[in-house]
Order: C-alpha cells, then sequence, then structure tokens
C-alpha cells in the first residue's frame, strides 16, 4: 500500500477519539493564545503507546519509556521561556514531580490536628517548589498537558495538535521523545472480547504502523521545527540508523539514546553533524544540555528563514 493511503487507512479505520472536540478546542485556544503573544511553544510527547489486542481491551502490548525525558525535558522548555503542551501517556512522570516518590501522597504528607494534613518536613521544600513551579506555570497558561493510553490515541491527539500548530508556524517546535509502537492491531480485524485461552497458543499478525513523522514534516506541520528520537538497545547501529531517520523523514534533528545509558548521554544528530551531550555537573540532568542545544537550533532555524 502507498505511504498516503496507509496513513489515510490507519485514521479511518481508527477507533473514535473520545472527547475530539473538547481536545481541538483546547488545543486550538491554546495556540491562539501563544500566537497572540508570539511566543514559542514545543509539543513535547512523552510515555509509551499501548497495542490494544481486544476492543474491551484486558490486554495489550506496550513500549518502553517511564516518561522521564518527557517530563524534564518539558520544565527545561518551560525555563527557556517556551510554551509546552505536554502530550504524556497516563501515569507515567510528570513535569516537577521527578523525584517525588511512587505514593507521593501518603509518603509526603501526614496527618495533622489542626489542619487535617499536612506536608513533612522533610519533603517541605521540595513539595513547595513542585508546587509553585506548576502552579506558575498553569496560571501564565505556558503549560497544556494532554493524556493518552493507546497508540490510537496519541496519534490522533498529535495530527490534532500538529495541525493546529500553523498559527505559530516556525515558532513550533515538535519534539517527540514518547515511544510509537510501529506494529499494531487495526481495529476492524480486532475482536470484541478478551481473547480466550482454551485453544491453546496464540498467532496473532500484527500490520505496520505508518511512520507518521514523515506526514507530520510534510502535511500536518511542514513549516515547524522537528526533533525526532531513535532508540536501540545496540549502540553499534544507534547513530547510523539516526542519521537514516534525518534523511528519510526530513526532521531538523534526531537525538539517539541507547536504552542503558539514555539517562547520561544523548547524541544530537543534525545536517551539520553529531553532537554528544552529557550528564555533568553543571548538567545534572541530560535534557538541561538536550534542550539548550536545541533551543540554539531553533534560534537559527528562526533566523535563517528570515534572511530569505
Ligand atoms: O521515557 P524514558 O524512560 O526517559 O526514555 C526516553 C526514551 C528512550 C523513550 C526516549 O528518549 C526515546 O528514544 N523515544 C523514542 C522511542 C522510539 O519510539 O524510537 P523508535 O526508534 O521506535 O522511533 C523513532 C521515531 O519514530 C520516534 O520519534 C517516534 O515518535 C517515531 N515514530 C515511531 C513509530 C511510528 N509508527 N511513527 C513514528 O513517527
Amino acid at each position: 500500500m502507498a505511504a498516503g493511503c496507509a496513513v489515510e487507512a490507519f485514521f479511518e479505520t481508527a477507533p473514535i477519539l473520545k472527547d475530539e472536540d473538547a481536545i481541538k478546542q483546547t488545543v486550538e485556544t491554546f495556540f491562539h493564545q501563544h500566537y497572540v503573544q508570539h511566543s514559542r511553544l514545543a509539543c513535547v510527547t512523552s510515555g509509551g503507546t499501548t497495542v490494544p489486542l481486544e476492543r474491551r481491551c484486558v490486554r495489550f502490548i506496550d513500549n518502553f519509556s517511564s516518561g522521564n525525558r518527557g517530563a524534564a525535558s518539558t520544565e527545561y522548555f518551560l525555563k527557556a521561556g517556551y510554551a509546552v503542551i505536554f502530550l504524556y501517556r497516563r501515569g507515567t512522570v510528570q513535569p516537577f514531580c521527578r523525584s517525588a516518590p511512587e505514593d507521593a501522597l501518603l509518603t509526603c504528607l501526614e496527618p495533622d490536628d489542626y489542619l487535617g494534613v499536612k506536608v513533612r518536613r522533610v519533603f517541605s521544600f521540595d513539595v513547595e517548589q513542585a508546587v509553585r513551579s506548576n502552579h506558575e506555570a498553569l496560571v501564565q497558561h505556558k503549560i497544556l498537558k494532554v493524556p493518552y493510553t493507546t497508540l490510537f490515541e496519541y496519534l490522533q491527539i498529535l495530527r490534532i495538535i500538529a495541525s493546529a500548530s500553523f498559527r505559530l508556524q516556525r515558532l513550533a517546535m515538535f519534539y517527540l521523545a514518547a515511544a510509537v509502537s510501529d506494529f499494531y492491531v487495526p481495529w476492524e480485524s480486532m475482536g470484541e472480547h478478551k481473547i480466550q485461552s482454551a485453544g491453546g497458543s496464540l498467532a496473532m499478525q500484527l500490520a505496520s504502523v505508518p511512520k507518521m513523522i514523515k506526514v507530520l514534516r510534510e502535511i500536518w506541520a511542514p513549516l515547524a521545527f522537528c526533533v525526532s528520537f531513535k532508540l536501540e538497545t545496540d549502540q553499534t547501529i544507534l547513530i547510523q540508523k539516526a542519521k537514516d531517520a534525518l534523511s528519510k523523514y526530513g526532521v531538523h534533528a534526531v537525538v539517539a539514546n541507547e536504552l542503558s545509558t539514555r539517562r547520561n548521554k544523548v547524541t544530537v544528530v543534525t545536517h551539520e553533524g553529531e553532537v554528544v551531550i552529557e550528564k555533568t555537573e553543571q548538567h545534572p540532568d541530560v535534557e538541561m544540555g538536550l534542550v539548550e542545544y536545541l533551543c540554539g537550533k531553533h534560534t537559527e532555524f528562526l533566523n535563517k528563514q528570515e534572511e530569505y
């Protein structure tokens, strides 16, 4: 099937997106606000998509991602003055809460006779910082959080955001850190009910998901600055795969990372070459140097366009 037809078929056969009109409205309003203020905006995608195996889903295939990359990057984009649409997988790490314990509510709070509950002294600094930073971003309309779970939801919402980004044109950046499945069960060939185990082993054929970055670059948001990610577990093929992605999908930069070292090191591949960014004393999160570097590249991109 031709690439364009495969993309159309994917969306035509996808289940209806719940709250589609409300999501469109919220996203468009957010873009309009930042268009009026002429501010830069990053759409940061985060977490991994699920692929349901049944319509009334009991079982699913998951893509690995804790959401740490997306959450940390969102904080640094906000610090750099960007507005952020944070498209995140439900239940994954959130901006300003990266160091929170798993049962944050129960660990950070304690009963108090006067207030009912209060923050335990040992957590009070971190909790106050997180609450203040989050509150500031929300009241200044700097962040819009949009959750997804399935591959269908992720791609439908990404298309809505990308299509609405035309207002900001080159001021918009797509930072596609979510781990997106390459395989799925098409909705029309999926059974309604839980797959029964009585029949013994299970053989399933998965269809391939069309690569949406290409469509995003060429059709949905052709003027935006676009950064994709390349994740591999084999270091020896990583950089070549990132270079291939750069030329194949026409993105402006590819961030290459290897699963076990992803927290400490990334390599940004652009048409000008490769730059290694590592965690250091000055850059306690690798995302700090990464976002700083990409914001610089975005500035160069904006300046270049103005010369024409
Ligand atoms: O969340 P953490 O635990 O902190 O981990 C961060 C991370 C490792 C998940 C992140 O840094 C990362 O590498 N994310 C991209 C993972 C991924 O999907 O890699 P890929 O090589 O399978 O895909 C490459 C690119 O193609 C991605 O930008 C993806 O958005 C895009 N894609 C993938 C499938 C598809 N059908 N269409 C796409 O456009």
